[in-house]
């Protein structure tokens, strides 16, 4: 019965599909890189398209590899039905390759650390690659599926060749300031995963909160993760100096950390835990005031942003703790890298302790960076000596690197340029090179709350993580490029997804786009839009770009013709001329406008974008006058 329901549905589908079939190629065809972010090392289109259909076979040489387990539970959530081989074990007589996707991981010869192939023709999609490799090509091809039929796909015709530009490319989310559950971890390592990001820096421990279990003192958590009120609005400057009084508090137990360690590994990212010293730590010290060179003062977790004066004192003590909160964190987190923080450590504690003045002069050190380079040094000693390496911020050159330590250059490129001079790896992240992402998007008022700056998403795009200070030598100790999360003023997970999207794919595109290949008009204009499309039907809250030609500005002269397109696929542009904020009351924007102006006249042609899930831009104000 069932079967005879379903034949006429199947094909009263058919014309559907090849309309959406067209309706994808049209746009496919005028972009070089079929939609694929970040843009792949060399696509070659080819003509037509492969479609996947529930009869196609999906034929693999690794069925436990992790990449071909995930291609295969995203073909099942998506609503595919195929059926998956294992290709040693069947005979090959029993099937045929054409309407298949072959992924292999045992073929023969090279390809680049991340590297992957990708053919695609009518009859057959391969997809070769090793490890990350293989999962990226997946990647790849995830996007390049189109069609809104479950079940069923279109593919369009290519051969790819692709590699990432640096080893390391990285997000970094404060989880300090403001508190996020693992599930919100997981779709932000989704996120990371999709735009080939392989690597998630977890700012686990700050002044405001220490967000991570360690079994061996539990007052971190059991103190340092409370604060009992926050303040509102700007830290400074600000118009308010009242605080919420509601008490804010989380932390993740180590159980709850491995089972996250295992989800982006799957995905083929890597966690860099940070644990912060000697600044940034007074949630450790109000737990442990003995950490601090003033035991007899009184703390309280931060309830406020900036820095704090009050630092971890180097005695034996603290070093004893460190330590040991270290080795529990090097055994739940298997990465070669352990960040531990060394920025923004104001010296006044340092400067007033008896203790530290006695340190310096038994251990023949100058001042008091000095003593910040010799505390990193030993911590640095003691990751080591359990074989692994320290990443630091870089105020860590200050008064003498660390031997083996990588810098996270964030003040500006300087840092960054100095460490690889000295031979030493770096990843960029500098905030003035638009990889903030706690900066502000555009200069209208309208944007949410944020610490201010300004990263809009083509600065972010611009960055280009060699320094033209470095030669060619100095230029390969520059690892990769990283964009920071800080939440101070991200107080909701919507928020975190607002400030990182669209950036997150900018950034993925500095992080493994040759140089000469990256285009941001292509990259904006005919790719980003159907990717925050798809993010819209899937409930991912993004920032909405206003239209391309809407921008703010002022246009002097008589006559002009506005010609817009809106940043998200499907979504509307509606416009006002009287003056007044538009809104999905007003006229729709169907196409190109044509306007004259009297002497001395002007005119205020203003939209906003409104996409199919009801996100909506700011509203954009062009002004012509004459
Ligand atoms: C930093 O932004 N303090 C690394």
């Amino acid at each position: 019965m069932n079967t005879t329901i379903q034949i006429p549905n199947y094909k009263f589908r058919i014309p559907i599909i090849i309309l959406l079939f067209l309706a994808f190629t049209s746009t496919a065809q005028s972009d070089p890189n079929l939609g694929i972010i970040p843009a792949p090392v060399s696509v070659n289109k080819g003509k037509g398209e492969f479609r996947l259909t529930p009869e196609t076979l999906i034929l693999v040489d690794s069925p436990s590899n992790k990449a071909i387990h995930f291609f295969t539970e995203y073909l099942k959530k998506a609503g595919y039905i195929n059926t998956v081989l294992d290709v040693n074990t069947v005979d090959k007589k029993k099937y045929s390759l054409k309407n298949s996707i072959t992924l292999s991981l045992n073929f023969k010869g090279d390809l680049p650390a991340e590297g992957y192939r990708l053919s695609v023709t009518e009859n057959q999609v391969i997809i070769e690659g090793r490890g990350a490799g293989m999962f990226y090509g997946i990647q790849s091809l995830i996007q390049m599926m189109h069609g809104t039929n479950p079940g069923y796909a279109a593919i369009p015709c290519a051969t790819i060749k692709d590699y990432p530009r640096f080893s390391y490319r990285g997000m970094h989310l404060d989880v300090a300031r403001h508190f996020y559950d693992t599930a919100f971890v997981k779709k932000y390592i989704d996120m990371l995963a999709a735009y080939k990001i392989n690597s998630f820096h977890w700012h686990l421990t700050d002044d405001q909160g220490w967000r991570i279990e360690i079994r061996k003192y539990p007052k971190l958590t059991e103190v340092g993760s409370k604060r009992a009120q926050t303040k509102i609005g700007r830290a400074t400057g600000g118009d308010s100096t009242s605080y919420d009084n509601m008490p804010y508090e989380g932390f993740y137990t180590q159980d709850q950390i491995a089972d996250v360690i295992r989800y982006a590994s799957d995905r083929y990212v890597q966690i860099i835990p940070e644990i912060e010293m000697p600044g940034h730590s007074l949630a450790a010290i109000t737990a442990y005031p003995e950490l601090s060179c003033d035991p007899s003062k009184t703390y309280k977790v931060g309830e406020t942003w900036g820095v704090s004066n009050d630092v971890l004192c180097p005695t034996n003590e603290t070093f004893k703790m460190l330590d040991d909160i270290l080795l529990e964190v090097m055994e739940l987190f298997p990465g070669k890298y352990i960040h531990i923080g060394g920025d923004e450590c104001p010296k006044i504690a340092w400067k007033k302790s008896e203790f530290c003045r006695s340190l310096m002069s038994e251990q023949n050190i100058n001042d008091e960076n000095g003593l910040q380079s010799w505390f990193i040094g030993k911590i640095e000693k003691y990751v080591n000596s359990q074989g692994r390496n320290i990443i630091g911020w870089d105020e860590i050159l200050e008064g003498g690197l660390a031997p083996n330590a990588t810098v996270m250059s964030w003040r500006g490129d300087k840092g960054g340029i100095a460490a690889a001079q000295l031979g030493h790896d770096v990843i960029m992240t500098p905030g003035s090179g638009g990889l903030y992402f706690d900066h502000a998007q555009s200069k209208s008022p309208q944007e949410p709350l944020s610490i201010g700056g300004y990263a809009p998403l083509e600065k972010t795009y611009a960055y280009n993580p060699v320094p033209s200070a470095l030669n060619a030598e100095q230029a390969k100790h520059v690892i990769g490029v990283q964009a920071n999360v800080w939440t101070e003023y991200i107080t909701t997970t919507a928020k975190v997804e607002y400030a990182v999207l669209p950036r997150l794919m900018a950034l993925a595109e500095v992080g493994w786009t040759p140089a000469n290949g990256k285009d941001f008009t292509n990259f904006s204009q005919q790719r980003l839009p159907r990717h925050l499309a798809r993010l819209d039907a899937t409930g991912t809250n993004f920032r909405v770009p206003v239209a391309y030609g809407a921008e703010d500005t002022t246009l002097s002269g008589s006559h002009f013709t506005i010609k817009l397109t809106p940043a998200v696929e499907g979504a509307k542009i509606y416009y006002t001329l009287d003056g007044y904020a538009p809104r999905e009351t007003d006229q729709e924007y169907k196409g190109p406008m044509e306007f004259t102006i009297p002497e001395h006249g002007s005119l205020h042609f203003k939209t906003i974008t409104i996409t199919a899930a009801g996100r909506r831009s700011n509203v954009s104000d062009i002004k012509m006058e004459n």
